[in-house]
């Protein structure tokens, strides 16, 4: 059998991004409006410091502004809040990250209920959650479960009956990246660490999404042949030479020799979960003015 096809992140992502940016240039000569993301990264930890220097590199590179603010680990949680209702009113900052995850003494649902809804670009206050899972208009969706939706659409136009799993049901991919895909008419099933024969649910999918955060642990023959797989997990793990590598939440080398398309990790969901933030910034930046968001 011939192997999967690669879904290259890299390069759809690539191409949002340059959408993006045509975007924001039309905004900046036509409205004169800059779209202004805000960025808040709480601690020294080591990976979001990686993304939160992505993503503020990206903003400024597509056109957009950028403010960034480093906040120590001890800061207390009223001072966070504080900072983040001046955002809320600031008319320069259209779009608002919290970096997650925060410190323990830090109330992660209190923060997040804080953000000013229309600038919530994460999608992850309850207001932009419930819309999701509702289909009201308006919802900002989550960056890396639209960015995962872009890709299946790109290989997959027409959902419509389709059978999809989702392994994992946290707020940040598993539950929104279902109510997406039932949007799209797939038939849905959320599968977790307690769902009894994960395999043979596994094996049923057209479409399988995995975002577990356990190392290859979707095996080749879970895999239904020809499916579309979807990998979420970054997981770092030792490598031969005595450093380490990332590998994702499924085994890549098996499944490729069964499934119809694959992305890769690296260069798969990360990427587009990046892009789809932009994305979302330029969107919201539309609708605080009123301005018909271009097709993004
Ligand atoms: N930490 C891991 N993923 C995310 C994300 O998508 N948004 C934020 N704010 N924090 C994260």
């Amino acid at each position: 059998m011939t192997k999967a096809d690669i879904i290259d992140g890299k390069a759809l992502a690539a191409a949002l991004r340059e959408s993006v940016r045509d975007g924001v240039e039309h905004l900046r000569m036509s409205d004169r409006l800059t779209p202004g993301l805000a960025v808040v990264l709480v601690g020294e930890d080591a990976a979001s410091q990686i993304y939160v220097r992505t993503k503020t590199r990206q903003t400024e590179e597509v056109g957009m502004k950028s403010f960034a603010h480093h906040l120590p680990e001890d800061v207390r949680e009223e001072d966070l809040l504080t900072l983040i209702r001046g955002l809320n009113g600031d008319r320069r900052v259209h779009g608002i990250l919290v970096q997650l995850p925060l410190p323990p003494h830090i109330r992660t649902e209190a923060v997040l209920a804080t953000v000013d809804p229309d600038k919530d670009v994460d999608g992850f206050h309850v207001i932009n959650a419930g819309r999701l899972a509702v289909g009201a208009a308006g919802a900002m969706v989550p960056c890396t479960p639209l960015g995962c939706m872009k890709m299946v659409k790109d290989r997959l136009p027409d959902l419509t009956g389709l059978k999809a799993l989702v392994l994992g049901r946290s707020n940040i991919v598993g539950k929104p990246m279902a109510n997406l895909l039932l949007a799209e008419n797939c038939t849905v099933t959320i599968a977790h660490s307690k769902t009894r024969d994960l395999p043979s649910e596994c094996r049923q999918a057209d479409i399988l999404v995995a975002a577990v955060g356990r190392a290859q642990m979707v095996r080749g023959d879970w895999i239904k042949p020809g499916a579309t797989i979807i990998d979420v997990g970054i997981n770092r793990i030792p490598a031969d030479n005595g450093k380490t590598r990332l590998v994702g939440d499924v085994n890549f080398n098996e499944a490729r020799e069964v499934a119809g398309a694959i992305t890769p990790v690296p260069g798969g969901v990360g990427p587009m979960t990046v892009a789809c933030l932009l994305r979302n910034t330029v969107v919201a930046a539309c609708r605080q003015r009123d301005i018909e968001p271009p097709e993004l």
